[in-house]
Parts: structure tokens; C-alpha cells; sequence
């Protein structure tokens, strides 16, 4: 005769690691990723990760809120910790990521030790943190959220430069762990009207309008875009995708009108 499962019997569901948790793209992030696991919820920002896990439980969801720094390296340590008692760690999202710097002029050793330990250095220093469960299960994946800035030049030098790191380093994770079957990947978003952009919007209320004129498909991704394509990247669909960096970006790193316009002089180009 057989048995009914269990609880007891169920495997615990292997746990996503999402930095950044509380802000808009990685809620969006978690909300994707919870239906297939447990929610390992990190953020700077304790009492906004709470509301976040809270929510992510209400609706039946596992999700775990992990508060830390992710640019004091004393803190990743201490919060993997925590993630690896949660269950089998097979996926980490390096969301957490701000802009300090606006121009090269304007750059301090200040504002560039900010940029590169946010948007570079606690990326990689959390995938090392959690390297031996992402290896162990032979189908870890790490997915980096960089940025259309790490691809061209949008302001924002230090950060953009971090993110250009991030890119890198992304490939450099493909090509070194891909023999454990860990697949290491980069999303490149383009302007996302989020928190982040509070200040700018602020300082010019036309900033997302301006912007769209720059982008081919005339829309701007929101944040259920990166988390589609985050949910994408990391499900058995892509298992043969590692090493890229895949703009979400309506078309803007695709080029612009304006100079095809200048050269040619056709109205093709216009609207
Ligand atoms: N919004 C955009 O236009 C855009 C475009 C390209 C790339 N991105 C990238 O997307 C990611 C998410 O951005 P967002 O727009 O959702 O920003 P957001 O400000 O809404 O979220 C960022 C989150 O990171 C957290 N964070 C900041 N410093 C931290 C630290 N030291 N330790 C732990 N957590 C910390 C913040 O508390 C916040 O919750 C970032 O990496 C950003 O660079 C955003």
C-alpha cells in the first residue's frame, strides 16, 4: 500500500536570494520568483523588507526577511548564514544597486568608493558568500541586474562603470563555474520609473517624458519587466543561457533616430 506524502516528506523548496528586496524592481523580483520559492527577502531597509516578506506570506508565499548591509562584508557573511538555514540556496538575484556620482567633474574619492562598493563590490562579494550552494546543486544560477549605463554612456560615470564591471564579471562567473552547471547571467534595464528616480523626477518633473524620445518603442519598462525576464533567465527555458547581458530596454541601446535622421534626411526617421 502507499503511503501519502508527508510534510515531513516534502523536500524544503529551494531558496532565491533577492538583494535589493524592498525597493520597486525587487519586489517585483520576489513576487516573480515566490510561486517556485522560498523568498530569501535582503535589504538595508528592515521595517519596508518586513512589509515585503509580510506580504509575500499573506499570500501563502515562503519568504524570509534578511536585513544587511550589503556593502560591509561582515554583514553578507552573516546573512548567507541565515539564507543557508532556510534550505538549498540554488538562485541569487544581485539586485541592490544606486547611483551616487552625476559627473566625472563632480566625482570625489567619496562618491566613487560608494558607486563601485554598491553597484560591484557587494555583488560579487555575495555571490562568493553563498558560492557553495549555488556549485553543490549543479543547476545553481546568479543573476545580476546591472544596467544600460554598464553598456553606453548615460551619465553617471562611477555607477555605469561599476555595472560595466558587473557585466564583466558576470561573464568571468559563466566561463569559470560553468563546469558546476551554474549559469551566471546580466539584465540591463533601461529607465524604470521607480524610487530610485525620485530625486531626478524632482529636479526635472519631464525626466521619463524627455526620456522617451530616446526609446524606439516609445514605452519604458516597468518593474514586472525585469522580474518576467528575471523569472525567464532563471527557469529551465534558458538552461542553455549563460554569460549574456540581456537589455530590457524598449530598444534604446538598439540606437537612436536622430542621426540616421541627420544623414539621410528622411522623414522615416521622424516621430
Ligand atoms: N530604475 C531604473 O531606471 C534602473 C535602470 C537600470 C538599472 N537599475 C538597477 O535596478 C536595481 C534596482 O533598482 P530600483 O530602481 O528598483 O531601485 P530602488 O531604489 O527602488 O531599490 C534599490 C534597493 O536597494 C536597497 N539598498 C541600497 N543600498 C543597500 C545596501 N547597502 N545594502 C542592501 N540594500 C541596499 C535599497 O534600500 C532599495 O530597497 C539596481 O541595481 C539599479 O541599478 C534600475
Amino acid at each position: 500500500m502507499t503511503r501519502k506524502p508527508s510534510v515531513t516528506d516534502q523536500k524544503p523548496k529551494s531558496v532565491a536570494v533577492v538583494t535589493g528586496a524592498a525597493g520597486d524592481i525587487g519586489i517585483a523580483i520576489a513576487r516573480h520568483l515566490a510561486p517556485t520559492h522560498h523568498v530569501a527577502a535582503v535589504d538595508i531597509d528592515a521595517g519596508a523588507l518586513e512589509a515585503v516578506a509580510a506580504e509575500l506570506k499573506a499570500d501563502g508565499f515562503e519568504a524570509t526577511a534578511l536585513t544587511c548591509d550589503l556593502t560591509a562584508p561582515i554583514e553578507i557573511s552573516r546573512m548567507a548564514t541565515e539564507a543557508k538555514t532556510l534550505g538549498p540556496v540554488k538562485l541569487l538575484v544581485n539586485n541592490a544597486g544606486a547611483a551616487a556620482t552625476l559627473t566625472l567633474h563632480g566625482m570625489t574619492p567619496d562618491s566613487l568608493a560608494k558607486d563601485l562598493a554598491l553597484n560591484l563590490e557587494a555583488a560579487l562579494n555575495t555571490f562568493k558568500a553563498l558560492e557553495a550552494p549555488l556549485t553543490a546543486s549543479g543547476d545553481g544560477c546568479l543573476i545580476n541586474i546591472a544596467s544600460v549605463n554598464g553598456l553606453e554612456t548615460f551619465g553617471h560615470p562611477a555607477y555605469s562603470a561599476a555595472k560595466a564591471g558587473l557585466i564583466h564579471a558576470t561573464r568571468a562567473i559563466a566561463v569559470e563555474y560553468g563546469k558546476y552547471g551554474l549559469r551566471a547571467n546580466a539584465v540591463a534595464p533601461g529607465t524604470v520609473k521607480t524610487r530610485a528616480w525620485k530625486d531626478r523626477a524632482a529636479a526635472n518633473p519631464g525626466v521619463f517624458d524627455e526620456a522617451l524620445g530616446w526609446y524606439p518603442l516609445k514605452q519604458l519598462p516597468e518593474p514586472h519587466d525585469i522580474a518576467a525576464t528575471v523569472a525567464f533567465l532563471a527557469g529551465p527555458a534558458a538552461r542553455c543561457i549563460t554569460g549574456i547581458c540581456l537589455p530590457v530596454d524598449s530598444g534604446l541601446t538598439a540606437g537612436s533616430t536622430a542621426l540616421p535622421r541627420t544623414f539621410t534626411q528622411s522623414p522615416d526617421f521622424d516621430g
